[in-house]
Formats: structure tokens, C-alpha cells, sequence
């Protein structure tokens, strides 16, 4: 039996939009931050047969599947009982899918002894989840042409930024990301456009953060996140992932942010704000948003490190 443990990643420059070939890969070069605190935990063990358990409970999950039978036919491995659990809700637009992945990937290498670096194990959990190739790296990272694995920008420590998590709603996600953003792709009249921006968003982000430029990065995360959001809103038929209560988050951030704290929103295909912020600011920033109506939960999070093996 062998462990693994990955975090989510939040992405600051969006991948919403995949390349017309086999393989998932991103139409755009997207960038995100590891995050520590929340994580996914999966097992790997031998087995009679193929199973697949999430939180305690057989699930038949797909994506899962087709990517264990790649790399079972890929490296002529034997059946595998694979165990996942999550420390926080699954399919709310948290990145549990990229955590999972990651951390699945990172198990079946250890567990198989296939001894993959950390650009082939992006590779393989970009395959189950392009997001997931994120995941396997910590702190500031990058997944980029033309390999799409993904590469770290920075560690944690270079800008120990933290995110304030503002849950607005603990139900899982009616439309997934990968059908969400194919939609995007063949219907939005902005998706064009969204493809040919990427590449300024992902230069100008990048080296906000090796400058630690909070405003800069501040100004393109919102940027790609609004952009993201409004390929969503213009799919047909239209994709909305906003409560009241995000739409209430996001004028706080701004209002805070006008008061002087260091902070900006961004949010993925789910309910859930995310508040990055400086340390400075976190305390105050986690305040405002929990008194903001409609606000269930806060979750804090510094950055965090890569997918890695645990002891059980
Ligand atoms: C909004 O990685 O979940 O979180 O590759 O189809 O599994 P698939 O999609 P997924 O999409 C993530 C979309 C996003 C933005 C991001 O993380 O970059």
C-alpha cells in the first residue's frame, strides 16, 4: 500500500479552453499557486480488480478510470484499489479534481516503482485533469507549451501570499469544468479573442511574480478570472457559477482593497471566492468576508508544496 498527498492549486492566469488533440492539453498557458491546508489523500493497493472509492464510498468516476487503464497499458501494471479522500468539499469549484489527480498519479508512480520525475507525473495527471498537472509542483506554477508540463515559477517561500476562502455554497457544480469550457469553445464570440489575450495575461502575471508586484498581479488575476467568467456567461446555453453571495465577495474585495489592504478576488467554475492576499491583510480580508451575507464558511490557506508520498 502506498500514500500520497497533493494540494489544490488556484489559477491566477485561467486555463478554460482545450487544444483540438489528444492528450488534454490547455489552449492557453495558465499559471496558478499550490495551496497548503486543504488536501487530497489517495491510497493505492493490489487488487483483484479495478476500484475506485471517494470519501469511504465506491465510485464510479469515469475520468478516473480511463486514465488508471492508460497508464495500466502504458506500463503494464497490475489491478489497483485506489482510495481517495478530500479534507474539503468535492466539485464546488475547489480543484478537487486537480488535487486528486495529482495525488493519484503521484501514489501509482510510487506504488508501481516507475520512477517519474516530476515533469512526467505532471504529465500523466494532466491527462486525468489538466489542472492537476498544477498540482504536482508547490508555490508559484506554470503550464505552458510546448510540453504542458508543468514547471515551477518560484517555491512558496520567495512571496508567502495566503488565500482566504470564502464558501458560499457547499453544493457540487451542475456543469463540469471539461464540459463547461468545450461549451465555451464552440459557442462563446469571445472565445477568439480569450486565446489570443492568454499569452500577455500569462508574461504580465509571470513577472509580477518574480518583481512580488502585488498591484500588477492583482490587476491581470482579476482581469483573467472577469474574462474567464465572461466566456461562461456568453456560452450557449449560458454558464453561471456565481451565488449573490460571490457577487457581494467580489464588491468587498474591491472595497477593501480601495481602503488600502492588499487583496484580489478570483474564482473558478464554482461558487467559491478566493482572496489572495499579503500576510498583512489576511487577518482583516477573512473578517470582512465572513460577515459578508451568505458567507458559510472561511478557510485559510497559505501556499503550500507539491504532490508528495506520505506514510500511512
Ligand atoms: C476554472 O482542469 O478541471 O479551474 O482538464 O477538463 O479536467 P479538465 O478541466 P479542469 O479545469 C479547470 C478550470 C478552472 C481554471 C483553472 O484551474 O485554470
Amino acid at each position: 500500500m502506498t500514500q500520497a498527498l497533493a494540494h489544490p492549486n488556484i489559477a491566477l492566469v485561467k486555463y478554460w479552453g482545450k487544444q483540438d488533440r489528444a492528450g488534454n492539453m490547455p489552449a492557453t498557458p495558465n499559471l496558478s499557486i499550490t495551496l497548503s491546508e486543504l488536501c487530497a489523500k489517495t491510497r493505492v493497493s493490489d487488487s483483484d480488480q479495478f476500484e475506485f472509492q471517494l470519501n469511504g464510498q465506491v465510485v464510479d468516476d469515469s475520468k478516473v478510470k480511463t486514465l488508471v487503464d492508460s497508464m495500466t497499458q502504458e506500463f503494464n501494471l497490475p489491478p489497483m484499489r485506489i482510495e481517495s479522500s478530500n479534507n474539503f468539499p468535492t466539485s464546488a469549484g475547489l480543484a478537487s479534481s486537480a488535487a486528486g489527480f495529482a495525488a493519484l498519479v503521484t501514489a501509482i508512480d510510487a506504488h508501481c516503482q516507475l520512477g517519474m520525475n516530476q515533469a512526467l507525473r505532471s504529465e500523466w495527471a494532466r491527462r486525468g485533469s489538466a489542472s492537476a498537472a498544477r498540482s504536482v509542483c508547490g508555490g508559484f506554477v506554470a503550464l505552458v507549451p510546448p510540453d504542458w508540463q508543468a514547471q515551477s515559477l518560484a517555491p512558496s517561500k520567495h512571496w508567502p501570499l495566503e488565500v482566504v476562502i470564502a464558501i458560499t455554497s457547499h453544493d457540487a457544480k451542475g456543469v463540469s469544468s471539461t464540459d463547461g469550457m468545450e461549451r465555451s469553445r464552440l459557442t462563446s464570440p469571445f472565445y477568439n479573442q480569450w486565446v489570443r489575450s492568454a499569452g500577455d495575461d500569462y508574461a504580465e502575471a509571470s513577472v509580477a511574480i518574480a518583481e512580488r508586484d502585488f498591484a500588477q498581479l492583482a490587476s491581470v488575476a482579476e482581469l483573467s478570472c472577469l474574462k474567464m467568467h465572461s466566456l461562461m456567461l456568453t456560452s450557449r446555453p449560458a454558464l453561471s457559477y456565481w451565488t449573490p453571495a460571490s457577487l457581494a465577495c467580489m464588491d468587498r474585495v474591491r472595497e477593501l482593497r480601495n481602503s488600502g489592504e492588499a487583496v484580489f478576488f478570483t474564482i473558478d467554475a464554482g461558487p467559491q471566492i478566493k482572496a489572495v492576499c499579503l500576510p498583512e491583510s489576511a487577518d482583516q480580508v477573512a473578517k470582512a468576508l465572513a460577515d459578508v451575507p451568505g458567507v458559510r464558511e472561511i478557510l485559510r490557506c497559505p501556499l503550500g508544496e507539491g504532490a508528495r508520498v506520505i506514510d500511512d
